[in-house]
């Protein structure tokens, strides 16, 4: 069954997000990993936009699993155990429309650097708050529907 869902992000681009196989791209160019540390999630910090789970584009060369796993290494100092898919997303921005692979990362080391790659290192949270939305120390990649029904679908499928 083919089923996406639709809404706005926090600049109110429209954004659809789906379950299936990769619907909108075999070959996104973006890609975002929802990363679990043992009993906590871990996050990144990113300089300008806040809080965020880490991600970014896919290089030339790699496939979106293997930019999923150097952008955790490279933003947090993790180390990704195990990933799998949880879904794909288009935003369709006012400068183009973009297309990103969501994952759910399980974590098995994390390595202390003094200098991170595009980021200020990893940020670990027992509980994201139901506040996300309003707050200022969190990136606007948080605040739409993308993380919580990937959250949902994480919870319901007991990945
Ligand atoms: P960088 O500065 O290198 O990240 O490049 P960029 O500004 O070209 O950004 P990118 O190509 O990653 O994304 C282009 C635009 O798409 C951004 O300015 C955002 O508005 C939007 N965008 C990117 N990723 C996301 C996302 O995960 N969620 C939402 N809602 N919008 C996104």
């Amino acid at each position: 069954m083919n089923m996406s869902l639709t809404f706005e992000d926090y600049y109110e681009n429209e954004v659809v997000l789906t379950f299936d196989d990769h619907p909108f791209s075999s070959d996104p160019k973006h890609v975002w990993v929802i990363c679990r540390f043992l009993d906590q999630w871990l996050l990144t910090r990113h300089p300008r936009r806040g809080w965020e789970f880490p991600g970014g584009k896919v290089e030339d060369g790699e496939t979106p699993e293997e930019a999923a796993t150097r952008e955790v290494e490279e933003e947090t100092g993790a180390h990704v155990d195990s990933l799998r898919y949880v879904g794909q997303y288009k935003v369709l921005g006012k400068s183009g429309t973009i297309i990103k692979n969501v994952y759910y990362a399980v974590i098995d080391q994390i390595k202390v650097r003094h200098h991170y790659h595009e980021t200020k290192g990893p940020v670990f949270i027992n509980e994201l708050p139901k506040t996300i939305k309003e707050s200022n120390l969190y990136s606007f990649m948080m605040k739409d529907d993308v993380l919580t029904q990937c959250l949902k679908r994480i919870n319901d499928i007991e990945f």
